[in-house]
């Protein structure tokens, strides 16, 4: 009895002990951190992915007092870069030692360019790069998304009546999002909008419904991917279905443009000619079809909620865009280049619902920090994982006065350019910033246009003032339907 107790005393001292060193690992290094909970770290923090709590708890503490502040997911120690000059730094700067993100879940959906390392990221960034040009998008998409847009208006003009109505616009930009995205990476001409049964559309929305869940576990997967790999656990990120269906997509368009001599004017094209395999043709159109799909759709359903919360900016909005319309006699690409105040507005919405809340950068070597001369140099061990947090940074009232309010005008040239170049990350920033944020801007852009010109939006009484956000989510996404009372415009 005497000596189970000894053992077992021991035993919890052992794991005390070992606790208390994880959870100084910051301070045993000279670095300021939030004090975690003896046991349980920052466990109970972590409530939401998205708005990120624990960031910006650390950035609020520490900014101003320090270049960078340590945390803890579970007990991996996490530094949040609280100084912009930092982050540029880290991102532009010195980006050769912050080359990689953190290695998640590898297989046939998920093995792409934001996931890539090393030598196959610089390699599938440059194949990419040749691809997402200006020219690329006004030749190949903005014809094929302007015909999904036609779409989408058609079906609002259905169920718009000569008095209104109140109207689930987020489940209506996703369609309009999910059909211009389908035809734009692998040529799938769908029209989900009218046909809630599609198989696409139930693939699709699976995709979505896949990033919910469960925010601890969602963490855990992430930060402790290597370990669960190693275990041979059976852990998938999408289910076995949807990487099943997607590659049959990919393959049978293929087959289709084979037989038939066939050009198509869409990604998979593009791609078609670079000496990869079926997979990685299915993970890259894959990767553009979510990230078209998922984020641009999001943003978009932030931008029209803040548009009807703001009458006048909407107001301010419209009339930009039929002078413009006006003067082209069309939508054509040049005409959408001329409206700065849209450009203003979806920057805006991108600052105040960034759809990362952190970037991540992982480091490829011991990294010492810029200091003061006199003071002891800090230093950032190899394969440390570093957040820039950009919600906090987007929410900083020195940066952004009153934050929570919506105004495009804080975007227009003189503004910006009294601001930080780091001080906006809504597509982050250096060689791994978004390759999509053309496309993407694009998709929310037209779809804006089309029903901005035709139609006004209200807010519905009862519902919420702050949108509320998916907790779970790794992209940004409102959590419920969002619904909005639409008029319809006198010609
Ligand atoms: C409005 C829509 C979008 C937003 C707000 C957005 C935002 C972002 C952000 C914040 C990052 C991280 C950048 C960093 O770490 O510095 C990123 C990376 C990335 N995005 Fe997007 N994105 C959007 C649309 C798209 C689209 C349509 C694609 C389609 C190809 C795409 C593909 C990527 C890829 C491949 C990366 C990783 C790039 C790399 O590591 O080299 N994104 N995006």
């Amino acid at each position: 009895m005497g000596f189970v107790l000894i053992l077992l005393t021991s035993l919890l001292s052992g794991v005390l002990g070992y606790l208390r060193c994880k959870y100084n690992y910051w301070q045993i290094n000279g670095m300021k951190q939030l004090r975690a909970h003896f046991l349980f770290g920052h466990f109970v923090k972590l409530k939401s992915l998205h708005l990120s709590e624990l960031l910006q708890e650390t950035y609020e503490a520490f900014k101003g007092s320090a270049l960078l502040a340590g945390s803890y997911i579970y007990l991996r120690p996490i530094a949040v870069v609280l100084d912009l000059d930092l982050a540029k730094r880290i991102l532009i700067e010195d980006c050769d030692k912050f080359v990689d993100r953190q290695n998640s879940c590898n297989e046939t959906l998920t093995d792409n360019l934001f996931n890539a390392q090393g030598e196959e990221w610089s390699k599938l960034r440059k194949l990419q790069a040749q691809i997402f040009t200006s020219g690329m998008m006004r030749k190949n998409m903005f014809e094929t998304i302007t015909k999904s847009a036609n779409n989408l208006e058609e079906r609002f003009r259905e169920l718009v009546s000569p008095h209104g109505c109140v109207l689930d616009v987020q489940e209506l930009l996703d369609c309009y999002s999910m059909d211009a995205s389908a035809k734009c990476a692998f040529g799938s001409h769908i029209n989900s909008l009218r046909d809630d049964q599609l198989e696409f559309r139930v693939q699709a929305q699976k995709i979505l419904r896949n990033s919910d869940g469960n925010i601890r576990w969602r963490l855990f997967k992430l930060y402790y991917w290597s370990i669960l790999a190693k275990l041979k656990l059976p852990i998938q990120s999408h289910d076995k279905n949807i990487t099943e269906y997607f590659r049959r997509i990919v393959k049978e368009q293929m087959e289709l443009r084979q037989l038939g001599n066939i050009k198509r004017n869409d990604y998979l094209e593009l791609l078609v000619g670079n000496d990869l395999t079926l997979e990685q043709l299915t993970s890259q159109t894959f990767e553009l079809f979510v990230s078209g799909y998922e984020t641009s759709s999001s943003i978009l359903t932030c931008a029209l909620f803040e548009l009807a919360k703001h009458p006048a900016v909407q107001q301010k909005l419209r009339k930009e865009l039929t002078i413009i319309l006006r003067k082209h006699g069309q939508l054509t690409y040049e005409a959408m280049l001329e409206m700065r105040y849209l450009e203003q507005t979806i920057t805006e919405t991108l600052r105040k619902y960034p759809a990362l809340a952190s970037l991540i950068r992982i480091t490829a070597e011991e990294y010492t920090l810029p200091s003061a001369p006199g003071d002891i140099p800090l230093i950032l061990d190899k394969d440390t994982i570093v957040h820039i947090p950009v919600h906090a940074i987007h929410y900083d009232a020195e940066i952004y006065p009153q934050p929570k309010l919506f105004r495009p005008e804080r975007f227009d040239v003189s503004n910006c350019l009294q601001r930080h170049s780091m001080a906006f990350l809504g597509f982050g920033a250096g060689p791994r910033q978004c390759i999509g944020q053309h496309f993407g801007r694009l998709l929310i852009k037209i779809g804006l246009i089309q029903l901005l010109a035709q139609y006004q939006f209200s807010c519905v009484p009862g519902f919420p003032d702050e949108l509320p956000i998916n907790k779970g989510n790794m992209i940004l996404r409102p959590s419920q339907g969002v619904p909005l009372k639409v008029m319809r415009l006198s010609e």
